[in-house]
């Protein structure tokens, strides 16, 4: 049967060009795109290695961090997030989780498979957890570990971290940052925060596809991390000893086994991702190409644009402004509009896609982000125009033809 009749073939990849402007995934830059499409190596492939080595050093500066074990977990963001909460918790160990939004309760949701005792300090969504809070928490409950999000796409907020790592040393505990949102788009500074495991994700700031996970891991939580050293039996070597503490609950997610593959040793632990490994060093070196810096003030800009841009609209933007992530943005919907329609509008007749929310936030706020490639003015103003359209045509009284000249205004121009 000729292939266009052969229903099962369907068709090949078109996808419409969309412009994705909500909480991520965003556009890839296309210099990733096209790096992932560069023909595969073999694992051990010395040319496969050196890039292995790129990508632990391009991450360092990324993560503000010196750290040796600065490398890649196979999989989503959250596979980051798994493989450092079970790398680092064992069943019966208190964890702190410092929580304001879905994200923090993704921690807990982990570390309850884990069989951690979870204690919480939280904050209502919208707001971020004051330090003495934490602080106050960290001395009730002497957890092993404290985890947080730095900045939670739920709600929009930036949980400040500077002092969090020292106060967690100070108090004999480990710490860790979900960065996933922030990173490549606002400061990341692993080392002046003392924390110890900080991962990320590709699919926001950093503009690649999601699919990897950017991760450092101080010197202290290797050391932590492989005391639970288990190799698994096929890969043992004479050279290589098992820690004494409890074996690590996942294979895939075995810290101590992946740090074993990257470093020097190689011992084989999965076959490691190599098109997403050519993506994950492609956003590096665009990221850090622009300069830190300059990456972190377009996003800032982006950010200011898109809220002037609402506000002039006469809508409410979501949150304490001071914490509000500089990449995305939530808006209240307003009483007389569906929300939904909106969102169908911006699809159907300007390809541009807006966020949705979460939990007791569904409904009520649109999330519109503005990250890594697509953290660009005409993007941010392309996007505010179409909110406007389609708001009017829902019926919502705005002033005409206000939101792009306070968001030009907002950028500096
Ligand atoms: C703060 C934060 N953490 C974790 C995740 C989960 O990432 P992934 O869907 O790549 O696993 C997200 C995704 O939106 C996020 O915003």
């Amino acid at each position: 049967m000729p292939p266009e009749l052969d229903p099962m073939l369907f068709g090949e990849i078109d996808p419409p060009q969309r412009l994705l402007m909500g909480p991520g995934p965003v556009n890839a830059h296309p210099r990733v795109l096209r790096a992932m499409s560069a023909d595969l190596l073999g694992q051990f492939d010395p040319e496969m290695t050196g890039y292995m080595n790129q990508v632990m050093a391009l991450y360092r500066p990324i993560f503000g961090t010196t750290n040796q074990w600065t490398m890649l977990v196979d999989g989503t963001a959250r596979a980051g997030i798994e493989a450092a909460l079970v790398s680092m918790v064992a069943p019966g160990d208190v964890v702190l989780v410092v929580n304001f939004g879905r994200f923090g309760l993704l921690l807990t949701e982990i570390l309850g498979r884990i069989g951690a005792v979870i204690e919480t300090v939280e904050a209502p969504w919208g707001e971020v957890v004051p330090f003495d809070a934490i602080e106050a928490a960290i001395h009730r409950c002497h957890p092993k570990l404290v985890a947080t999000i730095h900045g939670d796409t739920s709600t929009t907020m930036a949980q400040p971290l500077e002092g969090f790592g020292e106060l967690c040393r100070a108090a004999g505990a480990l710490s860790y940052v979900d960065a996933t949102a922030t990173i490549g788009g606002m400061e990341i500074a692993a080392d002046r925060w003392g924390v110890d495991v900080v991962t990320g994700g590709l699919q926001k700031c950093l503009g690649g596809p999601s699919g990897s996970a950017p991760i450092t891991i101080s010197d202290r939580a290797a050391q932590h991390i492989g005391k639970r050293r288990h190799v698994e039996q096929g890969i043992r070597r004479d050279d290589i000893t098992d820690g004494v503490g409890p074996r690590i609950g996942s294979n895939y997610f075995d810290l101590a086994m992946i740090m074993d593959y990257w470093s020097e040793k190689r011992l084989n632990h999965h076959t490691e991702a190599t098109s997403m490994l050519y993506a994950a060093r492609e956003c590096a070196r665009v990221v850090l190409g622009e300069g830190l810096d300059a990456t972190f003030a377009r996003h800032a800009k982006s950010g200011a644009a898109m809220t002037a841009g609402l506000r002039a609209m006469g809508l409410t933007v979501f949150g304490d402004d001071r914490y509000r992530m500089t990449n995305v943005t939530g808006v209240y919907i307003p009483d007389s509009v569906d929300g939904e329609a909106v969102r169908t509008a911006m699809r159907d007749l300007f390809e541009i896609e807006i966020g949705t929310a979460f939990g007791p936030l569904q409904g009520r706020i649109w999330r519109l982000g503005a990250m890594g490639y697509n953290a660009a003015k005409h993007k941010v103003l392309l996007t505010l125009a179409a909110l406007e359209a389609c708001l009017r045509m829902q019926g919502f009284a705005l002033p005409l033809g206000a939101a792009v000249p306070a968001a030009l205004e907002a950028w500096g121009q």
